[in-house]
């Protein structure tokens, strides 16, 4: 990270211009003798209560609160950090920016990685002049062109083309100065497993879509086969120093000041769709390369804008992993929703298709994501059985239990016990029971309150009881037999446990069906044992026998304890059951441990 002097930072706040600073986002005009007003551009106004002081190079806005300096205005408005607001403010001001004296390592660091920026920067600019320039590249041309993709919107992201000989970006590397290693670091150039180890050039018949930074520095690229069985149909840089997929957003460079005008970005799947949307107006929008959105880059994007616009193939996303992503975003306070696709398309082709107000329409018709998620899992499962209810309770579990309070939160819940045919307040509780105690997923600190607060915890044997009696539900099968076999009332200790156990014998397939209306003790715990199976993973058989097995050890512990207090009638007999009992334990323990 570069560091700048202080008073490098002082020079660029005396040389700027407010007043042209924000005039480029909202009309200002004098209101005094320092002060100039104006419609806010960080909130929507019809009456002007943003002022500006252009001595002090200060803002503040009665209207929404907004207020900062000239740099905090740039960071704010074109969705920059300090220093690519201050680096933005320099160049257009005409400062030259002295940095802190670093020590070696960090200088030596910083160095290879403008060495490697300003290599990749040099690749893009080669692979475009001969995008436009080269003889062989005119099928690229006119394969662009086909798909509605106008020139300047090519420039604009530096499309290029990479020649089909297997050495020239190599020479022309060599000659301006770079080693064989920095081409290796970057991915432009790989190494042959044959001929001696040779390196050759990675990109080859391809057209070539270069990811940045949020500044522009080339990153790294994505390849796209240009022949019939040319494979794979997208080949792309490899992870590398420079190159990490899981934090590229294609096209950060071109949408950030755009999407932070916008307070949203829209997040497309593909290169194309990040053309077509740029191309249509849409410049809010950048490619996420791949499905699901990872933590990386949701940091990025926080810095932008507060609402994210999910406009992907919803069926190909991973939904455990936007799950995932949803639920990050909401740590941030980042509104997460999903622009709704017809089945299979993507949105360059929808645009291709339907033109851009269809897009348009389909977005400004976006909903937030735990919505749409909920609505998918109501809609592919069978909600008719009791079974069918109970699964579908077991997938909503995770959305349901850190959904906001709220109205919001109130609609949803409303229409979801409406399919699962609970009333409202049951399916409270039920989520309630079930929330994860002391959970990683339990609600954070400073978080607002959700539907699933933590309960009291069980001591140990009412612990050991719990395990059970979710291994029953997590195999039903066997999980009926076994509550078939037992007494609860002497196998079992904790009350509501116990209550659990009858409810649940005869009912291991849909424990939550027939739940007794006023019974929300029960009711809880009975929603926590089926959110634990549904945690439980692969299980055996075994697990269950064990875990039954401890209690029957219990259960001869107390009986035991019993005896020796009324003075020891019939002790040896239960010592002897209890032996028998540690003897079968042991041999399921040794089956257990075969088979991890
Ligand atoms: P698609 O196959 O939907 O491609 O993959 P596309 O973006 O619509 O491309 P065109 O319109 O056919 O040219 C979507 C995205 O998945 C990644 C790329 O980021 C691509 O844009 N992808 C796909 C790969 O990384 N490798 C592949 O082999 C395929
Ligand atoms: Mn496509």
């Amino acid at each position: 990270m570069t560091r700048y002097t202080a008073d490098s930072r002082d020079r660029v706040r005396d040389a700027v211009d407010m007043l042209a600073v924000v005039s480029q986002h909202t009309e200002l005009r004098r209101a005094g003798a320092s002060e100039y007003v104006g419609r806010c551009p960080f909130h929507d106004e019809r009456t002007p209560s943003f002022g500006v002081n252009p001595i002090e190079k200060v803002y503040h806005c009665f209207g929404c609160q907004a207020s900062g300096d000239v740099f905090t205005f740039v960071m704010e408005t074109e969705g920059l950090d300090f220093v690519g607001a201050l680096q933005l403010l320099a160049d257009r001001f005409g400062v030259e920016l002295q940095t802190e004296q670093e020590d070696p390592r960090a200088a030596g660091r910083r160095e290879r990685r403008e060495r490697l920026h300003n290599l990749l920067g040099r690749a893009a600019a080669y692979y475009a002049r001969y995008l436009w320039e080269a003889q062989e590249a005119r099928p690229a041309r006119e394969y662009l062109d086909s798909r509605g993709l106008g020139e300047a919107t090519l420039r604009d992201f530096r499309v290029g083309y990479a020649p089909s000989a297997w050495d020239r970006m190599l020479s022309a590397s060599r000659r301006a100065g770079f080693s064989d290693e920095d081409l290796l670091a970057v991915g432009l150039a790989q190494r042959s497993k044959t001929s001696l180890g040779r390196i050759y050039d990675r990109f080859r018949e391809r057209i070539m879509f270069p990811s940045t930074d949020a500044r522009g520095n080339v990153l790294g690229f994505g390849a796209r086969a240009m022949r019939q069985n040319q494979l794979p149909k997208y080949l792309n840089t490899a992870e590398g120093e420079i190159y990490q997929k899981r934090s590229v957003l294609f096209g950060i460079d071109r949408a950030r000041a755009a999407a932070a005008r916008a307070g949203r970005a829209i997040l497309v799947e593909g290169y194309t769709d990040v053309l077509a949307l740029h191309q249509a107006g849409l410049h809010e929008a950048v490619g996420i390369m791949g499905t699901s959105l990872t933590e990386e880059q949701i940091s990025e994007l926080q810095r932008v804008a507060k609402v994210l616009v999910l406009c992907l193939d919803a069926d190909a996303a991973g939904q455990e992993a936007m799950l995932r992503a949803a639920q990050l975003a909401r740590k941030r306070r980042l509104e997460l929703r999903v622009v709704p696709l017809p089945d299979g398309s993507d949105p360059a082709e929808l645009i291709e298709r339907a033109g851009i107000d269809a897009l348009r329409e389909r977005v400004a018709a976006s909903v937030p994501f735990v919505a749409f998620h909920v609505a998918r899992i109501l809609e592919q499962g069978d909600t008719s059985t009791a079974e069918g209810r109970d699964r579908a309770f077991r997938q909503l579990l995770p959305a349901l239990r850190n959904l906001e309070r709220g109205a919001f939160g109130d609609e949803l819940l409303r229409r979801v016990a409406g399919r699962l045919e609970l009333s409202e307040a049951r399916l409270a509780s039920l989520i309630e029971g079930a929330a994860r105690q002391n959970g990683a997923n339990g609600p954070a600190d400073g978080q607002p309150a959700g539907y699933g607060p933590a309960h009291a915890p069980l001591d140990q044997a009412a612990r050991a009881e719990r395990t059970f009696l979710a291994l029953c539900v997590a195999l039903p099968e066997a999980g009926a037999r076994m509550l078939f076999e037992v007494d609860p009332d002497r196998l079992i200790t904790s009350e509501v446990m116990r209550r659990a156990a009858r409810h649940i014998a005869g009912r291991t397939h849909s424990p939550l069906a027939d739940l007794p209306p006023d019974d929300e003790v029960l009711a809880r715990a009975v929603a926590d044992l089926v959110a634990r199976a549904g945690r439980a993973g692969r299980l055996s058989e075994d697990q269950l026998t064990h875990a039954r097995l401890v209690l029957e050890r219990a259960r001869l512990e107390r009986a035991i304890r019993r005896a020796r207090a009324e003075g020891a009638v019939g002790i040896g007999e239960l010592a002897r059951e209890r032996e028998a009992v540690l003897e079968r334990i042991r041999q399921v323990v040794a089956r257990l441990e075969r088979a991890v």
